[in-house]
């Protein structure tokens, strides 16, 4: 198993990186970044686990053999490569920058590594799956079943902040009992309670009125960005998401029993069960449940829609969610990446 960090020396990057230094699952962690994948990797060498680290950075701005290198061969790529958010900055704002990044980083694992499993961090996660998939596409190598935008932040917030509310002590025990559907920004995260009985009925008890909790998981991101004081957005907790996520994916004994799986930021077209979601919604990407395979490929969507886990309320949410998500494919979709 050799997992691939693009982006490895940033502020999520590293302690994404040590916690995937502590997976035994792993054989090779391949560490990518324009600066400092050396010194990252030898401090994560001197911890004395079964996996190799390999570190690869550019000599130069032409310099593509290093990403070759770093790609060649790996099962799972994940991507927090690019620029994090200011006070006062939309997710939006990042696109710019982001998308170029994204863009190359992603032409090439088209080219070096294109059966790997790819998970997307960068932002903003709405447009860049979009872009992602289009570019995998063109170059004819698209399989939608491994392409996965990581929104599993906004699962970790929900919990966190309902446990509270809900006077669970341990938050584990809301997992796969509660789930966050859309996208990843603002009004595009719609948390769904309504997925077990038991759960559903605490929330009527103890959050008769939800809008503040709502609220805060959809503008968490602010909160963090907010207390970071310029220096960044959310990396500890980030961090946490992501290897969260990237265990599903290749270690099945870690896949939670919870009535669903965690949703992930997909295209829904070719993952069994994605054509009618997408067509009951409008769109064609969107972070849903979905059951991981195998292979760490998402084998199936788990529609909460059909289960009739979505209350009025919640289906109201969505709606504004999938106007506001149309805009962020669009985008992506229409970034016109050069590969020269
Ligand atoms: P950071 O600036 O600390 O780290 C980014 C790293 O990417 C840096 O080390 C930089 O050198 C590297 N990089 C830049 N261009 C590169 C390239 N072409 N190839 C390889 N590496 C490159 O930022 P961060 O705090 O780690 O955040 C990274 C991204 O993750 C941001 O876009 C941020 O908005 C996003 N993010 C997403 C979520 C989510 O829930 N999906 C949560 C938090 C942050
Ligand atoms: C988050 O949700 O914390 C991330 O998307 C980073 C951000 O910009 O808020």
């Amino acid at each position: 198993m050799k997992v691939t960090v693009l982006g490895a020396a940033g502020g999520i990057g590293q302690p994404l990186s040590l916690l995937l230094k502590l997976n035994t699952s792993i054989d090779v962690l391949s560490l990518y970044d324009i600066v400092n994948a050396h010194g990252v990797a030898a401090d994560l060498s001197h911890i004395p686990t079964k996996s190799s680290v390999e570190s690869y950075q550019p000599t130069s701005k032409t310099d593509t053999t290093q990403l070759q290198q770093a790609l060649v061969g790996s099962d799972v790529v994940v991507i927090p490569a690019g620029i994090p958010r200011k006070p006062g900055m939309t997710r939006d704002d990042l696109f710019k920058i982001n998308a170029g990044i994204v863009a190359g980083l992603v032409n090439a694992i088209s080219i070096h590594s294109p059966k790997a499993s790819v998970c997307i961090i960068s932002n903003p996660v709405n447009s860049m799956v979009p872009l992602a998939a289009k570019i995998l596409k063109q170059n004819g190598v698209f399989d939608p079943r491994k392409l996965f935008g990581v929104t599993t932040l906004d699962l970790q917030r929900f919990e966190t902040f309902s446990a509270k509310l809900l006077g669970v002590s341990d938050p584990d025990l809301l997992k796969g009992r509660i789930s966050v559907i859309g996208g990843h920004s603002g009004n595009t995260i719609v948390p769904l309670s309504h997925l077990s009985n038991n759960i559903s009925t605490k929330f009527q008890q103890f959050v008769p009125e939800p809008k503040d909790l709502i609220h805060r998981v959809q503008f968490g991101g602010d909160e963090v960005v907010k207390a970071k004081e310029g220096r960044g957005s959310a990396t500890l907790s980030m961090a946490a998401a992501a290897y969260r996520f990237i265990q599903t994916i290749i270690d099945p004994s870690t896949r939670h029993s919870g009535i669903v799986p965690e949703s992930t930021f997909v295209s829904l077209r070719g993952i069994q069960g994605g054509d009618a979601l997408a067509d009951h919604l409008g769109v064609e990407f969107f972070a849903i449940p979905v059951q991981i395979g195998q292979n760490g490929q998402a084998e199936r969507i788990v529609d909460p829609f059909e289960l009739d886990f979505v209350s009025s309320d919640e289906k109201k949410l969505v709606a504004i969610a999938v106007k506001e998500l149309k805009g962020n494919i669009e985008k992506g979709l229409n970034f016109k990446y050069d590969a020269k």
